[in-house]
């Protein structure tokens, strides 16, 4: 590519790295890799050090340590009009009352509202004099401000001097408002660093932006990946609508959050607030609620505002998505594979809409590590579409009435002595025979990606195994109804449902059965793999390491596993029980119709990852892909197929929708990939 950009004017090499900048970081849409966009960075630092003068401010060079026309970090500035906060409400309803009272203050006129996201970060102001970034400035006292212009100018997403409109002259002077913002990810990483420096993890995403904003080394503020979405014009061009402002925010080259909507309605109002406040969790971003604002810039003139607040805004918050809650004992539960886990029983809260009543606490060390005490405060947050985490203690909340916890030295089911390997985090129960360790194992077996069988969740399984009826997943398909009416809350109806749904599972197709059985390391993609190589549980069952080891992805460790599951007698006789019940143990025959069906379901289809796995990683998701006859791209378009999201999948999400992409939850790609 050297020779597309090497007789290039050194403008136009600028203007080219701008064009980058602004498809990677305001867009979403990178043109070139990052390879070739560092390729041009370099090119144009050397190009500007050959330069007897010094590289203009607007270069994008000059983001970290350009020539700042005076060292003003800290000193106050005006803002252009105050910068007013929010009224607040958490009921949708108040929306109403909100709505009759912008009707009252203007009889008989027409209103549109436009929906926006309430982004969770630090509000400033940009000021820009002849197009070119002259200053930046946090909210302040909403009067005045600090001036952080040396820091926002490493935002990669905030334009150093401002698209040129060729159908209108630069305007000499605008102003306008955005939020800064750390995405969830970078949040976590950042606070993963702060935690090895022994420095305390930024409790929020507003701390986070803050405390970037604000730092007094604009070369550190530039390593924290921060980004601005903006959501008004605050001084310099008089339109109309707050929607026409944006358009025209969008066409000087800054971001807008791509859920801004228009309504007409109250109603259409609520239902965007529900329709957002369910997707929340799935954005890259916090966001803590929707901004209603009415369209109309005379009318929101004449609703004016109090002293606080717009009388032409309003925000309704999502309930809250981090809270503070208190650990009220620890319990500690023992996994399919013997493993000891604390959980947390807490002081029930809601969080992101969900009473939440227990956590994991992973295991010892992360006790250790983080201090975790009975009877501490703690902040409990939902930031994926996922369990909630507890991410941080809170040690000056404590009285002295806190207990440290420990694992015990006995498994707290069976009793059998624990087992702690030194090279190991685990702590384990290592009795096979741990009827704990055999309720995970049979509800492992039992669940969505497995065998599927529905009605059998956990506490069922619990029943049946403390019944006495079920030693193995063999045994579920031993089961009668004379043996469920005999269990509590069993009617006829139910065990009829139960054990037609059991019936259901014999015809489930070999992968879903062999990563049933739980073998240490034997995930979904490596099932399907070995299912598809060998074709049957009885050569998988016969298969040395070595041969194991021939296959795509299958290394040592899962080869010895896997020798070492089948080598065992009982292993071997669970394998020809289920046989004899019916189930489907051969991929050839099982799979001719489903693996054609699956095949000619991926065959030629595109598709998008987004967001992050949980099952597998990217890699495997585009191998699986792939090897079914599909394809796998980086953008989406109308060529698109199929999205797959993951957990925080940002913008093509939103995209997808725009394009009438089919959205693919992992859950539902797994079912097609394992179908
Ligand atoms: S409009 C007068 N729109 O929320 C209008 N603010 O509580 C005030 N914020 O200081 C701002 N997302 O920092 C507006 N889409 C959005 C917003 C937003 C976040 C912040 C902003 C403001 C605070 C008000």
């Amino acid at each position: 590519m050297s020779s597309d950009f090497e007789s290039f004017p050194v403008e136009d090499l600028r203007e080219l790295i701008r064009y980058h900048e602004h498809k990677y970081y305001v867009e979403n849409q990178p043109q070139i890799s990052d390879y070739e966009f560092d390729q041009l960075m370099v090119k144009l630092g050397q190009l500007e050090a050959a330069e007897s003068q010094s590289p203009p401010v607007d270069s994008p060079t000059q983001r970290i340590g350009g020539p700042v026309v005076e060292n003003s970090r800290g000193t106050r500035i005006q803002h252009h009009g105050p910068m007013l906060s929010l009224e607040n409400t958490y009921d949708p309803e108040i929306l109403r009352s909100f709505d009759q009272r912008v009707r009252q203050a203007l009889p008989g006129q027409e209103i549109t509202y436009i929906g926006e996201l309430k982004i969770d970060g630090l509000g400033v102001a940009l000021f820009y004099q002849n197009g070119y970034l002259s200053y930046g400035a946090t909210r302040g006292n909403g009067q005045f401000g600090e001036d952080v212009t040396v820091n926002l100018r490493t935002i990669k997403s905030i334009p150093l001097r401002l698209k040129a409109v060729t159908s209108e002259p630069m305007p000499d002077q605008i102003e306008v408002r955005g939020e800064v913002f750390m995405p969830k990810a970078a949040l976590d990483l950042v606070n993963q660093q702060r935690d090895a420096n022994e420095e305390p993890p930024f409790v929020n995403p507003r701390n986070a932006a803050a405390g970037s904003l604000r730092l007094l080394d604009p070369g550190i503020t530039a390593q924290r990946p921060l980004d601005i979405f903006l959501y008004h014009l605050s001084f310099g061009i008089d339109l109309q609508t707050h929607q026409q402002s944006l358009d025209e925010i969008q066409k000087f080259g800054f971001k807008l959050n791509p859920y801004n909507e228009i309504h007409t309605t109250i109603d259409s109002v609520i239902d965007y607030y529900h329709r957002l406040c369910q997707i929340r969790h799935t954005l890259d971003y916090e966001v803590d609620g929707i901004v209603v604002k009415v369209n109309d810039l005379t009318q929101q003139r004449v609703l004016g505002t109090t002293a606080k607040f717009p009388r032409w805004a309003i925000c309704c918050k999502f309930p809250a998505s981090q809270v503070t809650t208190r650990i009220e004992r620890i319990e500690v539960q023992v996994g399919r594979m013997g493993i000891l886990t604390p959980v947390a029983h807490l002081q029930p809260v809601e969080v992101g809409g969900a009473t939440i009543t227990h956590a994991t606490l992973h295991n010892e060390q992360e006790l250790i590590r983080k201090d975790i005490r009975i009877g501490d405060q703690v902040i409990l947050k939902r930031s994926g579409d996922v369990i909630p985490k507890i991410t941080q203690v809170l040690p000056d909340k404590r009285d002295g009435t806190e207990q440290i916890f420990r694992l015990p030295d006995l498994c707290p089911d069976c009793q059998s002595p624990i087992q702690r390997s030194e090279n190991e985090t685990a702590v384990r129960c290592v009795n096979t025979e741990c009827p704990a360790q055999r309720k995970r194992r049979i509800s492992h077996f039992t669940s969505r990606s497995a065998l599927e069988i529905e009605g059998l969740g956990e506490q069922i399984v619990d029943q049946l195994v403390e019944a006495d009826l079920v030693k193995t997943v063999a045994d579920l398909y031993q089961l009668q109804m004379g043996d469920l009416l005999g269990l509590e809350k069993f009617a006829e109806k139910k065990a009829g449902n139960l054990l037609q749904a059991i019936e259901n599972s014999k015809t489930v197709a070999l992968p879903r059965v062999l990563f049933g059985l739980g073998i240490q390391h034997v995930g979904q993609t490596v099932a399907i793999s070995l299912c598809e190589n060998l074709l049957s549980m009885d050569a998988i069952m016969e298969a040395t390491t070595e041969r194991l080891q021939e296959i795509n992805g299958i290394g040592e460790k899962i080869a010895n596993s896997l020798v070492g599951f089948f080598s065992r007698s009982e292993n071997r006789n669970l394998i020809s029980r289920l046989r004899e019940a019916g189930l489907q143990l051969a991929a050839i025959e099982a799979s001719t119709t489903s693996s054609s069906d699956r095949h000619n379901f991926f065959v030629d289809k595109t598709f998008v990852l987004t967001g992050v796995l949980t099952t597998m990683t990217r890699a495997e998701a585009t191998q699986q892909i792939e090897d079914l006859g599909g394809k796998v791209t980086g953008h989406i378009s109308r060529k698109t197929d199929f999205l797959v999201v993951g957990e925080s999948p940002g913008s093509k999400q939103k995209r997808a929708l725009e394009l009438e992409v089919e959205v693919l939850a992992e859950a539902d790609f797994q079912r097609l990939i394992l179908r």
